[in-house]
């Protein structure tokens, strides 16, 4: 069939033109969404009296009928019109003539993909928010499972502080908490209806947008009716949301490769989330993590490609517009299967308490609690720094560990020293001392799991 706008043309496009124009390779991915907004607005027009009750049931039936065949799969391809509008609209009217035709009262493609762009976005900010549900209900877990086990924290990638290791997952499970939000709040903003706005300047049929908005699901009609066409604002929230989701990721990623790794060896990925070598029979590699850290920045990519794509378009429609898509899809899918495959995997590594125990006594990462020690004790702090320094001097000098450092030497740097220095700066003490509210102490650590549990049952 030919293409919607024929009438005014007496020669045909050429046909690397035809190509270049398509959208229907990657917009077919919104055929569930034409066929939903059409049925509504077909109901909304026979409501209206715009067409007739039997044209209106001739739409709809013949809507669901195509509906049905591609669920069978009996329409099984995409092919030979403009965009998945042009495809149904051509589809209806070989199956029901005439009635079929009259489906485009009072709507332009303008707003008709606006609408089934929002609709497909708004199932993709649900489709993303259950992804990262899942992935810090995993993180949570992971941060209950290993309560009595220390890690090092670390700042610079240099020893700091010994903590508990479940802070270390809580804190990656705030970070997803926030994005969660952001993805609801996206998603509001993105409820809002197209439909009704014409080519771009509205409609002089007597439509009924709240019926419309009300049958799709939509919290309100756009107040603009250029707006309405010409606003992609939700497609780079999508992009932002994602975006800050795939850093997320990708910090996790790269800690997971650094604390899985034989220098560290405080985490073990499982083997069935992991690779090996061609080459190097010993090689256990970190390949899912670095996948996600490097599909990073296609998310990013996203975001720089609508924002371009927005900022010089002058009101209201354009084609650029059209370009709005791809990207969008890919982002989806690239976003959605990372958080997935972090969930799994997560759940399938385990924790090396022995190596991350011993490893939260060694170079030092006491020493914050010696000078504590010596503040509590009406040193300044400041002066207790001081002394600390000098005795990690003089351990490093001597081959000695604050841990085996005997009351008599500590006492050589100040007499405020007795014997319990030595049981309150053992890594698990120190961590425990930390019961700040947010701290690293097991305690705290428990209280935020509960915490973060409680917001997550919100959702
Ligand atoms: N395929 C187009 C898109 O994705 C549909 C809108 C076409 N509108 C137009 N005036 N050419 O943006």
């Amino acid at each position: 069939m030919g293409k919607l706008w024929q009438g005014r043309f007496s020669g045909s496009t050429a046909k690397n033109a035809d190509t270049f124009n398509d959208s229907l390779p990657f917009d077919q991915k919104m055929w569930s969404e034409d066929i939903t907004a059409s049925v509504a607005h077909a109901t909304m027009l026979g409501e209206c009296g715009i067409i007739s009750k039997e044209d209106e049931k001739a739409i709809v039936d013949g809507l669901s009928a195509i509906r049905a065949d591609i669920e069978s799969g009996k329409i099984s391809e995409f092919s030979g019109a403009e965009d998945i509008h042009s495809f149904m609209e051509n589809e209806l009217v070989k199956r029901i003539g005439d009635a079929g035709k009259r489906l485009h009262t009072a709507r332009s493609r303008n707003d008709q993909v606006a609408t089934d762009f929002r609709l497909y976005a708004r199932g993709a900010f649900d489709r993303l928010k259950s992804s990262l549900v899942v992935l810090t209900e995993a993180l949570v877990k992971k941060a209950e499972e290993n309560l009595d086990v220390i890690i090092p924290g670390y700042t610079h990638l240099r020893k700091a502080q010994p903590m508990c290791c479940g802070h270390f997952f809580n804190a990656y499970a705030e970070m997803f908490l926030r994005d969660i939000d952001r993805v609801r709040a996206s998603r509001k903003r993105a409820n809002v209806m197209p439909l009704g706005s014409g080519a771009l300047a509205g409609t002089s049929y007597p439509i009924d947008r709240n019926l419309t908005c009300k049958l799709l699901g939509f919290d309100t009609p756009c107040e603009n009716s250029i707006d309405g066409v010409s606003d992609r604002d939700f497609a780079a929230e999508f992009a932002f949301d994602c975006s800050l989701t795939m850093s997320h990721l990708s910090r996790l990623c790269e800690d997971m490769i650094i604390y899985s790794g034989g220098e560290f060896g405080f985490f073990e990925i499982s083997d069935e989330y992991s690779t090996g070598s061609s080459i190097m029979p010993q090689k256990k590699n970190p390949d899912i993590c670095e996948l996600i850290r490097g599909k990073t920045g296609r998310a990013y990519g996203y975001l720089t490609d609508i924002l371009t794509v927005l900022k010089g378009i002058p009101l209201a429609y354009d084609k650029d517009l059209q370009e709005d898509k791809e990207g969008f899809f890919d982002c989806e899918i690239t976003t959605i299967s990372s958080v997935e495959i972090m969930a799994e995997m997560l759940g399938a590594m385990t924790v090396n308490k022995k190596a991350s125990d011993a490893a939260a006594e060694e170079d030092f990462s006491c020493a914050t609690d010696v000078a504590d020690y010596l503040a509590k004790k009406g040193v300044p702090f400041r002066t207790a720094h001081e002394i600390t320094g000098a005795i990690v001097r003089y351990c490093i000098e001597n081959n000695k560990t604050l841990q085996n450092m005997t009351t008599e030497e500590y006492r050589t740097f100040s007499d405020k020293f007795e014997p319990d220095i030595t049981p309150s700066i053992s890594a698990k003490a120190c961590a425990d001392s930390r019961n700040s509210y947010g701290g690293a102490s097991e305690k705290s650590v428990k209280e935020t799991i509960l915490s973060i549990r409680s917001r997550l049952s919100e959702i």
